[in-house]
């Protein structure tokens, strides 16, 4: 970051805490309480998470916007390398018949012109139907490419609420709050096309018990949600759902467009 940017955003920031000092009284004794809470925060590795939970999607909001195209979601900590996966099918080994399946679809569009986008990539990572994402593996995490119509389709299960702060500093200072540290069920998609990263964002999951209270400040919208619709059960009984979801990005090559 560049000098003058850089002490301008410095200055600012001081500024807006002062006010926050000065409307709440703020003691010396609970500044130096923050400062040793943030000792902590650091030490737990835990800095770039609260400050995701706080400010990224505003950030994601202003910055990664287009007109048009389907709204961007952080993308979080858990991305990772992903193999491509021709069949669509996401898991690597066999939930219990208790867990429900979904079979997500949908097109990828140009966000200006609204034509399909074919050979369009989607990476997509979720949690478990516990709300555990595979660090080490692969599980519930791929890439799927776009045919000639510009469509996709993943087979998966439906992920459930998390809360992976329970045993460090963000989910002390979330009870202190009286909060809960859970993020609302979602699968994380990053869209490229010809290479180039053109969207990152999040569906979001209409069993969630925590739509309207994701600790992730601002990164649950309507728009996002995903309704899911019950197909016949699998044969050994597992319940399958079924939900559609279209993608409109903007493509800087315009070429890039079908
Ligand atoms: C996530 O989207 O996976 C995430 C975002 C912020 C904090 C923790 C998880
Ligand atoms: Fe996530």
């Amino acid at each position: 970051m560049d000098q003058e940017r850089l002490s301008a955003i410095w200055a600012r920031t001081v500024e807006k805490l002062k006010e926050v000092v000065r409307e709440f009284r703020i003691t010396e004794d609970e500044l130096h309480e923050a400062g040793r809470y943030f000792d902590r925060l650091g030490q737990a590795g835990m800095c770039r998470s609260l400050i995701d939970v706080a400010l990224a999607m505003t950030s994601v909001d202003v910055v990664s916007r287009t007109a048009g195209g389907t709204r961007p979601n952080l993308e979080g900590p858990y991305y990772a390398v992903h193999p491509i996966r021709p069949d669509g099918n996401l898991l690597e080994r066999e939930p219990g018949a208790d867990v429900p399946r979904l079979r997500l679809s949908g097109v990828v569009r140009d966000a200006s012109t609204g034509r399909p986008i074919p050979g369009a990539r989607l990476d997509f990572w979720q949690a478990d139907a516990d709300g555990f994402y595979d660090r080490k593996g692969s599980h519930l995490r791929g890439i799927v490419v776009t045919d000639a119509q510009g469509r996709y389709q993943i087979t998966t299960v439906v992920p459930n609420d998390y809360s992976e702060h329970d045993q460090d500093p963000i989910g002390e200072l979330f009870r202190a709050m009286g909060r809960t540290n859970t993020r609302a069920a979602h699968i994380h998609v990053k869209v490229s096309v010809h290479g180039e990263s053109l969207l990152t964002t999040q569906l979001f999951m209409p069993t969630s018990q925590f739509l309207n209270r994701d600790y992730v400040e601002g990164a649950v919208s309507d728009d996002l949600t995903v309704k899911l619709e019950s197909e016949p059960p699998l044969p050994n009984g597992t319940k399958l759902y079924r939900a559609t979801f279209d993608l409109a990005v903007a493509p800087r090559m315009r070429s890039t467009a079908a």
